[in-house]
């Protein structure tokens, strides 16, 4: 047992104001809170009355306290071959620079600004700049298509979008202008204004009056103090996938977040200021927010933007080569990243080349990390392998193994405990507490601790409809779990239709209603299947429309295609096939459960409700011919 962990948790969870209140002193405010936490109808604000500036605490504060020329990033890109880096001065500079030319174009306090870039360092530079003058921006992850975006624009209305001309994808050219063109073309409200990065692989075509170039304008700009800000207003808005093809839009607020991003910073990392961080992921997603731009720097760290792959760029030696040359302390990165490396060197013979001696910790989330992949790293790399489990909605760990309080023994599979401020607990279909051991929901008991979705944009009834009203006076994760006797967490897998492709989060609904639009196509299902490199990937089953009399492998082609072309290469779709009739229950519910564990394999049973019973040989033989095991039978 670990008496730092329990007394602190305890007290977080007994007297959450007090705990967060003297957490709270270690972030710069122009004015204290009047109340530490407030409460009016399910929304929990924390900091009320409080005033201040995330961009501030990322940048400034450290320059004012002495640590201007240390680096605040270090530019790493196998697949252009450049290296760059930043001081904390150097890249306030550019971040102030940036903020003036949205104020330039009309940008204020409140605006949205629409960030669709790769993993360069004006990723970051977009994102404090916009909270450098108290606008809020939404990062949409470059793998995604143009019709995704387009739905990201139309609920954020953004006043400027900030872009790139392109990306890299190991040798892959991705110009993400045209994608940014179509992407406005479909959508229906239209940015004033879009801020381009023209990078040297590409020049875009501007258009003269909606377009600027970010370099031009930047050369011209000046320079602009922080906007103190409300506690309480926006920082981000962060979409992530639900249940229905609608994608929701997190919101996050300044001042919890800027809490919880040095509460963990000191605690579930250890990361002292001055130590090299690196979180291996995009910024288009939370870790890249939470991890890559806002904790590192809000902690005085120095943070890597890595633009390639854990293999490929050049080689599965590409993550141990960066932690040797800029000394990582502690890396951070999806389990699907290991695997990728694991498969290329299952022997850890490129970590041998290289000095991991400054490396402290592997922190690993994103999706369930299975016990071989988590001994498999401590065996080649000696270092401790920290599993951790949260999620979009949180943005930091819900539960982890707090390395700066007394670290606990580690159970493989297990993300360890939960972390201060999340009660959290394991209920039935009924409401009732689980015991021991118990699978079932896994659920945060109000109020969450800062840095939690304050809402969904756009979307209130959602937001209560998604996460409050399941269990009253709960927060409903959408992950099933249970605690065992040592109040470790087990976290097992989603109770929706969201699946985890290489770490990324995805929702299944979303891909049906997409392959619902081809003109073939009657209905259809689509579930995530198990896969040893990227943990889940989907496989859609289809209907046919009556009478349809083309080949039915160029049909599953075009659904795969319109899959990409609508949601994005990231989606992953590969397995498509078509059957003669979904699998139902007689109430009309698609039986995706026993989908699921025929093509992974494992034992189904008949389903007593099944409308009929012959669909399912149907089923079996299409998943043999896509190359699958034949599934175990199943018993009635
Ligand atoms: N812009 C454009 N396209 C992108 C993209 C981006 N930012 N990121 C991914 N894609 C494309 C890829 O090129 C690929 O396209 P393809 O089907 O034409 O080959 C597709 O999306 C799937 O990409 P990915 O999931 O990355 O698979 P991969 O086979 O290229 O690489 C891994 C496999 C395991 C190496 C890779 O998934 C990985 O590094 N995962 C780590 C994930 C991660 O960090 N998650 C963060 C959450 S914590
Ligand atoms: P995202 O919002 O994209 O970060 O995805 C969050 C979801 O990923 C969670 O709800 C879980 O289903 C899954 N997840 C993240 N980290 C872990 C982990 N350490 N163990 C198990 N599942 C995880």
């Amino acid at each position: 047992m670990s008496l730092k962990y329990e007394s602190t948790y305890k007290e977080s969870i007994e007297n959450p104001e007090k705990f967060w209140a003297q957490a709270a002193t270690k972030v710069h405010w122009y004015h204290q809170w009047d109340k530490v936490l407030d409460v009016v109808d399910n929304h929990y604000r924390w900091f009320v009355g409080g005033c201040m500036n995330s961009c501030y605490n990322a940048l400034d504060l450290h320059i004012d306290n002495g640590r201007g020329d240390q680096l605040a990033i270090i530019y790493d890109s196998p697949v252009t071959d450049t290296k760059k880096t930043y001081t904390y001065r150097e890249l306030r500079q550019r971040v102030s620079k940036t903020a003036s030319i949205l104020v330039n174009k009309g940008v204020v306090k409140g605006d949205r600004v629409v960030i669709y870039m790769p993993m360069i360092p004006e990723a970051v530079i977009a994102m404090l700049a916009c909270a450098r003058i108290g606008a809020i921006h939404s990062v949409v992850f470059g793998g995604f298509a143009a019709h995704e975006l387009a739905t990201r624009i139309d609920d954020a209305k953004p006043r400027v979008i900030i872009s790139a001309s392109c990306g890299i994808e190991i040798s892959k050219l991705i110009k993400y202008k045209p994608l940014l063109d179509e992407a406005i073309k479909q959508s229906t409200h239209k940015p004033t204004t879009c801020l381009i990065w023209q990078r040297p692989q590409e020049r875009a075509n501007m258009l003269p009056w909606r377009d600027i170039d970010w370099e031009v304008e930047e050369e011209k700009a000046g320079l602009v103090e922080c906007v103190p800000v409300d506690a309480t207003d926006p920082l981000y808005i962060l979409y992530t996938s639900g249940t229905t093809g609608k994608p929701k839009g997190v919101i996050r607020s300044n001042g919890g977040h800027s809490v919880a991003m040095k509460w963990s910073m000191d605690n579930v990392y250890n990361a002292k200021p001055g130590d090299v961080f690196w979180a291996a992921s995009d910024v288009g997603w939370v870790v890249g927010h939470s991890y890559i731009v806002y904790g590192p720097l809000m902690n005085g760290c120095t943070t890597i933007i890595y633009e390639g792959k854990p293999v490929r760029t050049p080689n599965p030696g590409a993550f141990w080569r960066v932690c040797d040359e800029y000394k990582v302390n502690i890396l951070f990165a999806a389990p699907t990243a290991f695997r990728a490396i694991k498969k290329e060197d299952s022997k850890g013979e490129w970590v041998k080349k290289y000095d991991l001696s400054a490396l402290k910790s592997i922190f690993l989330a994103g999706e369930r990390c299975d016990s071989d992949t988590l001994e498999w790293i401590t065996k080649i790399t000696n270092k401790p392998a920290i599993d951790h489990w949260w999620q979009t909605e949180t943005g930091w760990a819900i539960a982890a193994n707090p390395m700066g309080l007394d670290p606990m023994p580690i159970k493989a599979g297990s993300p360890t405990k939960p972390m201060p401020g999340f009660n959290l607990k394991v209920l039935d279909e009924q409401g009732n507490e689980c015991k021991p051991n118990q699978l079932g929901n896994l659920v945060l008991k109000l109020p969450l601790p800062p840095s939690c979705l304050m809402s969904i944009w756009s979307d209130d009834q959602r937001y209560k409809k998604s996460y409050l009203n399941f269990y009253p006076g709960y927060y409903l994760t959408g992950d099933s779990g249970y605690i065992d006797e040592d109040g470790y967490v087990w976290v097992m897998g989603r109770m929706d239709g969201v699946i985890n492709v290489a770490g990324h989060r995805l929702s299944t609904g979303e891909m049906e209603e997409v392959i619902s639009k081809h003109p073939d196509v009657a209905e259809c299902a689509v579930i995530g299947v198990d896969d040893e490199l990227k943990g889940e990937v989907p496989m859609a089953f289809v209907v046919l429309k009556d009478g349809i009399e083309r080949d039915n492998r160029s049909i599953a082609d075009g659904v795969i295609q319109l899959v990409r072309e609508e949601i994005g290469a990231v989606a992953g779709l590969k397995l498509a096939t078509v059957i003669e009739k979904l699998p139902k229950t007689r109430s009309g519910k698609i039986l995706r459960a026993t989908m699921r564990s025929m093509v992974d394999g494992k034992e189904w049973s008949m389903p007593s409700t099944i409308e009929d019973e012959s669909v399912l040989a149907d089923i079996q033989q299409s998943i043999e011919k896509l190359g699958y095991p034949i599934p175990k039978k199943g018993k009635k």
